[in-house]
């Protein structure tokens, strides 16, 4: 399998930072960043994970299926997760979720037809402390309220990049 020289050279770099005995220790940063390329969990990025760190592709495959970050189907290009964790959940987590259904008719882990959005219901995403929390790839949006989520997605389904979406800020770029 071939990848850009920009994702080899940091699958080389994570690759280094462990002992010849140790590297599976960097199966997990290589399939996210693998994901970010190849657009999901493919068959052949797990064969190609599993020869660079030297476990075989079932063990891959193990640890693929139990992190939800990690997807075996294609999201969208824009990837909305509403947290709906207890933090989230006491302060309208659960309502920003299904508005976010209902606004892009879309349910958990389903893809607008263009390809533009996807939607998932996430655990905890380490942002109690601003929740509610949504995230769109790997911007957050915290404190979100009702009008900010409403503001985010018409954007995002007008065809908006989430930074040309002047009136919610995101926490992080
Ligand atoms: S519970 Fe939502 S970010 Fe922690």
């Amino acid at each position: 399998m071939t990848f850009s020289p920009e994702l080899e050279a940091r699958f080389e770099a994570f690759l280094a930072k462990y002992p010849a005995d140790r590297k599976r220790s960097a199966m997990i940063p290589m399939l996210i960043y693998g994901q970010d390329e190849v657009g999901s969990i493919t068959d052949e990025l797990v064969e190609e994970v599993a020869k660079r760190v030297g476990v075989t592709p079932l063990q891959v495959r193990e640890v693929s299926g139990f992190y939800s970050m990690l997807h075996h189907k294609p999201m969208g290009k824009y990837h909305v997760q509403v947290c709906t964790n207890i933090s989230c959940l006491l302060v309208g987590g659960e309502e920003l979720y299904e508005r976010a259904c209902q606004k892009l008719g879309l349910g958990h882990k389903q893809v607008s037809a263009d390809g533009q959005i996807s939607l998932e219901e996430v655990e905890c995403m380490g942002a109690c402390s601003w929740a509610p929390a949504v995230q769109v790839n790997y911007d957050f949006y915290h404190d979100v309220t009702p009008a900010m989520l409403d503001k985010l997605l018409d954007g995002l389904k007008a065809g908006k990049a989430p930074e040309q979406i002047s009136e919610v800020q995101k926490v992080n770029s």
